[in-house]
């Protein structure tokens, strides 16, 4: 396993290209989900300096329930279609928040949180959670984020039966 995390000053491109592989180490000798799920919000939060990073599982179908995450504390409980989680989830897509005081029905866990990005995290198909992270500066996300941290849940779908 990886002791130390190496963080890329580069571009975020770079930062990204640098960070994955390192989380693919960090998990591929353990095999607890909820082990490798918290270290992934932890190499995040610490390669970026996120705002807050963590993970919602579905529960008995109807709701995300928090999982492990790194910030502040947060709301345990998202319904289908409710704030940012709860779209992406009943969208099944990724979804970009450049503000989100103008996303209607977006949850503040934290007066703090300015934008948002939340990808989902399929199983055969079907959403079994989502990765939410959030900044404290407005409109931090875009493409790059989009298609690093899909690429990040993908290896995450492939943690589950490891
Ligand atoms: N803002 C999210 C809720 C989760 S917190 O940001 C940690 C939402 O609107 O779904």
């Amino acid at each position: 396993m990886a002791e130390d995390l190496q963080i890329s000053t580069g571009s975020k491109i770079e930062q990204y290209e640098s960070l994955l592989p390192q989380i693919k180490a960090l998990t591929e000798g353990e095999s607890d989900f909820v082990a490798n799920c918290a270290n992934i919000a932890a190499a995040l939060r610490q390669t970026f300096g996120f705002f807050w990073v963590g993970f919602y599982f579905v529960k008995n179908h109807d709701q995300l329930v928090l999982g492990p995450f790194q910030g502040d504390i947060a709301c345990t409980r998202i319904n289908l279609g409710k704030g940012v989680c709860g779209t992406s989830w009943q969208k099944s897509e990724t979804i970009i928040v450049d503000d989100v005081d103008q996303f209607p029905g977006h949850i503040a866990c934290s007066s703090s949180s300015r934008s948002e990005i939340v990808v989902p995290i399929f199983r055969n198909d079907i959403v079994i959670g989502v990765l939410d992270v959030d900044s404290d500066q407005l409109a931090d996300f875009d493409e790059t984020d989009k298609i690093y941290l899909e690429r990040l849940a993908l290896m995450i779908s492939d943690l589950i039966d490891a």
